[in-house]
């Protein structure tokens, strides 16, 4: 912690007395601190004890800065080798979520491009409510660090998640994050490749019809932005889908599942490959011209061929990746028959997913990770967030 510089944001919670101990904990360990007081912090703690405790200035209003000429909101951030936001209110997080800028802490926080840390406090309600949880999604896929909150008793009275976590505990988390390196905190898969195949395939009938599926192609393209986020080079081979193409993210269009297949094969070798779309199984022996209703004397005869398994033959070939990872949609006995998929596909990791709601298309999934260590079964959550802890599980095992 040695002379590293902490500006501390100070929202308006109860729970804003205790960043006075953490800023004691980083002081006593040679870290510098600068505080930031919102209107509403300082309705829970004084400008007073702040600088006492910090012996610097403590800055709360945007009109009050001396050096407006030297830009000195930006400058207060950029001075920093980390921001830290706590306690990190509904408010505050809807705020930078939102990227409002109408106070001082709010627009430091937008001029910056230093990294945040967010440590949420408040009532168990409002950091369940689908608002609070679809901004903390949103911080984090724009490179916040989002502390999970504590669960327990709380300042109003009510139990559960959403108390902030002891200075000690958060104190940790600076420290652990300031003794990574820059390339490992911020891009742990720099230089890693990774192919990932999202969305359906389609599969002519003639000139004017497919055969095709409800696949909407979100999970896999948030998987190849989570990834990308973290520095990996990602090749997305995409069927036919409604979707912009993830920052930083090498996309490749096909329609049918043999074109997927070549696509794959050349965007290899990688060191990860996931299959998330839903390839489809069949394929028609495509009439070269409109088949007319009248013509085959009642349905025509599509004459199905199989298609290639792109899964299970790469995991068979001599371009296998180092972490091959399928996806199994299934409706029934999601967890018996994603094992066998996985027994017989030859992949690393299953992640099995129940698609007899509105998985298909919706933006939530619920899934269990199927490894040969055994099932992790995680709860609902956004597809953003299943493609972070995803991104994050697989820089854990490359590193
Ligand atoms: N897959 C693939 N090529 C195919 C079919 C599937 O690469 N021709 C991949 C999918 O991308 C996914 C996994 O295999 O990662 C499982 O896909 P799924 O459609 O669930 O499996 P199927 O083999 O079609 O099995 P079933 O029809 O019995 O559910």
């Amino acid at each position: 912690m040695n002379g590293k510089r902490i500006l501390l944001v100070i929202g308006g919670g109860i729970a804003a007395y205790k960043s006075c101990e953490l800023i004691r904990l980083i002081r006593k360990a040679g870290g510098g601190v600068t505080c930031v007081l919102t209107d509403g912090g300082a309705q829970f703690v004084t400008p007073m004890t702040l600088a006492a405790l910090s012996e610097a200035e403590v800055y709360s209003s945007l009109w009050d800065l001396k050096n407006e000429t030297e830009m000195g909101h930006i400058q207060l951030s950029r001075e920093a080798d980390l921001i830290v936001v706590c306690p990190a209110t509904a408010d505050l997080m809807a705020k930078m979520a939102a990227g409002i800028a109408d106070d001082l802490a709010t627009t430091l926080l937008l001029a910056t491009d230093t990294q945040v840390m967010a440590v949420p406090a408040m009532n168990v309600r409002m950091w369940d409510h689908a608002a609070t949880q679809r901004n903390v999604g949103q911080l984090r896929d724009d490179g916040v660090i989002v502390l999970d909150p504590d669960e327990g008793p709380m300042a109003c009275g009510e139990f559960g998640e959403g108390r902030l976590p002891e200075p000690d505990a958060i104190f940790a988390e600076i420290e652990h994050w300031l003794a990574s390196s820059t390339k490992d905190r911020a891009h742990p898969l720099a230089g890693k490749r990774v192919v990932i195949t999202a969305g359906p395939t389609r599969e002519p009938i003639d000139p004017v019809r497919y055969i095709a599926n409800r696949s909407s192609g979100r999970q896999g393209y948030a998987i190849a932005g989570a990834l990308a986020r973290l520095g990996a080079n990602v090749s997305l081979i995409s069927g036919p889908v409604a979707l912009e193409t993830p920052r930083g993210v090498n996309r490749i269009d096909v329609e049918t599942a043999l074109e997927m297949e070549a696509a794959v094969d050349a965007a290899l070798p990688a060191d990860v490959a996931i299959l998330v779309a839903a390839v489809a199984d069949w394929r028609a022996e495509a009439s070269p011209r409109k088949i007319k209703k009248g013509e085959t004397g009642g349905p025509p005869d599509l004459n199905l061929i199989e298609n290639p398994d792109i899964l299970a033959g790469l995991s068979r070939s001599d371009k296998r990746p180092e972490l091959l990872i399928g996806f199994a949609a299934e409706t029934d006995k999601v967890v018996g028959h994603a094992k066998a998929k996985l027994d017989r596909k030859g992949c690393d990791w299953i992640i099995a997913n129940d698609v007899s709601g509105d998985v298909m298309g919706g933006a939530d999934n619920s899934v269990h990770i199927i490894t040969e260590a055994g099932v992790e079964s995680w709860e609902q959550m956004p597809k953003s967030d299943v493609a972070r802890k995803l991104a994050e599980r697989i820089a854990d095992v490359l590193a």
